[in-house]
């Protein structure tokens, strides 16, 4: 008989987690203004707001931080982590920066204009509102089918070649670089194909347009390239990382998700001209270009966690357990993105909670009610989260409106994924009951999700 699949690691060391009352939590909700970021941590049993600075490090990383250079300039921990991205991405410059966001931040302060145009895959938040900030657009350029949850094509991250082409011809002379995010978060965790990258290259290059990649979730990418892409079966994913990376010119990397750590992030590049630009603007806003933010101990356990998760067996654990969820919702008939992503499952809202109406965010209902159903902390990735129109003021309702429940590395066991299967279940069966959702009392202007101020209806 096969052996059944199991983790490719043991645990070492435990975190007690709470359970709750019904009440307790409908109290803390309503404190919380049924915006589940106002939650404490301690409020949340199962917490699947987010994979990112979530996941456990390894005895290996943390042995790591231990020998971290704590120097202000030149660390060894700087060098060390900096060959690492050197030789897995093949980009020469690397600056380090404290997260994700504060990458983009630095980057785009040389790089983005007002009136600019940046075409790209479904930009994630914080990317748009870089780029909104700055009085710029962001041009979504990913394929339609990637709108229709219950498609079940590879690569429904990728971005489409007809309107990425359409936006450079129109707009040439005030596009700064073209931004492919990897894998493409906002879509559902979901893959772009290495046709994809190099034809975006192609396009690209024809209107002489540098790319850029979002790279939070790089090493998920090349798994999905392994195991889906004819031709890369055979391919280690540090070749396919290399050869991924080979058709950009640069990335902003949010270490929290794919390299394992807790906090970090860079900026790495083989243009010298944005290195020299960035540079300064890490200085002012990060630190000096040798720690940008982060500690010596910091930048080895991100150099470590690179290594880690550029290899198959730590990319099949993960993406299997968030298979295995699926798998689960699927006995339920549960609608979600199809197929499943990388990080986390995002369920389609307006599918289930069919009797809300789209102007009482059915996707931020769910989240709710998965809450008060069993302490489970999801996050709405729909029309919050989109944003009003920065011209018109309108609430945006013409992209998915998803629950996403994303899983932490190495965090959960299949024992949770169970419990969270049979809560959505719960909150499923009862559905047609659910007739109201939320209402906004405050928001703010840009990035509302996060503190805006709800009224259950
Ligand atoms: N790009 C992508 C694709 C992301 O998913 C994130 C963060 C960022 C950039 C920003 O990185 O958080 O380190 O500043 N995503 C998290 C999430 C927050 O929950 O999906 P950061």
């Amino acid at each position: 008989m096969e052996l059944p699949f199991a983790e490719s690691w043991k645990i070492k060391m435990v975190e007690p987690i709470r359970k709750s009352t019904r009440e307790d939590r409908e109290q803390w909700l309503k404190e919380a203004h049924y915006n589940v970021f106002q939650l404490k941590a301690e409020q949340v049993y199962i917490d699947l707001v987010t994979d990112s600075g979530t996941g456990a490090m390894s005895n290996y990383q943390w042995s790591e931080m231990m020998l971290g250079d704590e120097s202000y300039a030149g660390a060894s921990s700087f060098y060390k982590m900096k060959e690492m991205i050197n030789s897995i991405t093949g980009f020469k410059y690397v600056l380090p920066t404290h997260q994700g966001r504060a990458a983009e931040n630095v980057l785009f302060t040389y790089l983005v204009k007002e009136g600019d145009f940046i075409p790209g895959n479904s930009h994630f938040d914080t990317t748009k509102g870089h780029i909104e900030f700055r009085k710029a657009f962001a041009i979504d350029c990913t394929i339609d089918e990637a709108k229709d949850t219950q498609l079940e094509i590879p690569f429904k991250g990728n971005v489409d070649p007809v309107k990425l082409e359409n936006c450079l011809a129109e707009h040439h002379n005030k596009i700064p670089f073209v931004i492919v995010t990897i894998t493409n978060n906002t879509a559902g965790g979901q893959p772009v194909s290495m046709e994809n990258l190099r034809e975006v290259r192609k396009i690209a290059k024809k209107y002489n347009k540098p790319v850029l990649f979002d790279s939070a979730r790089f090493a998920e990418n090349a798994y999905f390239i392994k195991i889906r892409e004819a031709g890369y079966a055979d391919k280690s994913i540090k070749e396919i990382c290399r050869e991924m990376f080979s058709y950009a010119d640069g990335m902003t990397m949010s270490a929290k998700k794919d390299a394992l750590v807790n906090m970090g992030g860079f900026i790495a590049t083989n243009i010298e001209d944005w290195y020299e630009h960035a540079k300064i603007f890490t200085i002012i806003n990060e630190g000096y270009i040798t720690y940008g933010g982060l500690s010596g101990r910091d930048m080895n356990a991100l150099a470590v966690g690179l290594d880690e998760n550029t290899e198959f067996e730590s990319l099949e654990t993960r993406i299997k357990q968030v298979e295995y969820l699926a798998k689960r919702l699927d006995e339920f008939g549960i609608p979600y993105q199809r197929p499943v992503g990388g990080h986390a499952i995002f369920v389609d809202a307006p599918k289930v909670l069919t009797h809300v109406p789209k102007e009482e965010f059915p996707a931020q209902t769910l989240t709710v009610e998965l809450y008060l159903e069993a302490g489970i902390r999801g996050v709405e990735i729909g029309y919050l989260l989109a944003d009003r129109d920065p011209v018109t003021k309108e609430n945006r309702f013409g992209g998915l409106d998803l629950l996403r429940l994303a899983i932490p590395r190495r965090v959960y066991t299949n024992n949770h994924m169970d419990v969270i299967a049979v809560a959505l279940k719960n909150v499923f069966d009862r559905r047609k009951s659910i007739t109201r959702g939320v209402e906004i009392e405050w928001e703010a202007p840009i990035m509302r999700h996060f503190t805006v101020k709800l009224k259950r209806l």
